[in-house]
């Protein structure tokens, strides 16, 4: 998976380094903390948005199990990320989110807001957290400082590869329906082709009105004439049909006769 490859670069660029894993690890009791709460509040908030209530189900029961499953897990990401070990279970983690994410329609912009509802809970914790047990303010400050920078740096990192597996996610299903899509479309023009060089053979009359003839058949048509180009293959419940360039519309035998 590209975004598996490339993690160590991200890491690089938001300049994740032993500093940001020292200052994860001590916060992570921190969040430990207040992680149940910020989970409650926020799937109650969540709970108050219908486009999103349906992505959990349509049965009250439904809902609750599967909410309860989205806040386990998302519990158990959170304390897989501020470990600071962004290591392949944190990635396998974070495609999960991705897929499933994808799989459910979630766009981007809850995901997002989804993650300041918990980023607030969190760095409220930490001021909380750096300025208690007497420190000095010049102290607190920096212990802050020092964990809100590798919270953000964490936090920065997991939205950007859960929404770029999100849009490779998406694309890869957009590309199946459009091969799908493409191959059914590939098989029914076959059938029409099919269809229309039987006509042909069967001397079918297909264009009385500019032959003048009602005997005139395909055959006795110049096979090169313009007229004769299709313009429009199509199929309804029953035919295939196609129209030519003169206007006129010829139907093709049941399907399967
Ligand atoms: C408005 C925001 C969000 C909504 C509506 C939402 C919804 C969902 C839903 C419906 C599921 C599927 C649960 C299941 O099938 O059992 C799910 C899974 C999950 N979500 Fe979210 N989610 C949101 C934001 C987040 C955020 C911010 C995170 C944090 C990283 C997250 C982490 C997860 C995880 C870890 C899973 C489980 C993935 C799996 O194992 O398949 N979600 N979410």
């Amino acid at each position: 998976m590209s975004t598996n490859l490339a993690i160590q670069n991200r890491l690089d660029f938001l300049a994740v380094n032993e500093e940001t894993r020292s200052a994860l690890q001590e916060v992570l009791p921190v969040i430990e903390e207040v992680l149940p709460q910020a989970l409650e509040s926020f799937y109650a908030h969540v709970g108050r948005w219908p486009e999103l209530i349906r992505m959990f189900g349509t049965e009250p029961e439904r809902i609750k199990a599967v909410m309860a499953h989205a806040r386990e897990a998302q519990g158990r990401h959170w304390r897989n990320l501020f470990s600071g070990r962004f290591d392949e279970s944190y990635v396998a983690s974070v495609r999960k989110i991705g897929l499933t994410h994808s799989r459910i329609g979630l766009e981007p912009s809850w995901y997002i807001g989804g993650y300041t509802f918990t980023m607030n809970f969190i760095f409220a914790a930490i001021t909380r957290y750096s300025y208690s047990n007497g420190i000095s303010p010049e102290e607190g400050q920096q212990k802050a400082n020092k964990m809100i920078r590798a919270v953000t740096q964490a936090i920065m990192l997991d939205m950007d590869l859960a929404i770029s597996i999100y849009i490779e996610e998406n694309k890869n299903t957009y590309d199946k329906k459009l091969a799908e899509l493409a191959a059914d479309f590939d098989a029914s023009v076959g059938k029409v082709v099919d269809a229309v060089s039987k006509t042909a053979n069967l001397s079918v009359p297909l264009s009385p009105a500019i032959h003048g003839s009602q005997e005139s058949s395909l055959k006795d048509l110049s096979v090169s004439s313009i007229e004769c180009v299709p313009v429009c293959i199509w199929r309804d419940s029953e035919h295939h049909r196609v129209r030519f360039r003169h206007g006129r519309t010829c139907c093709s035998a049941r399907e399967g006769v």
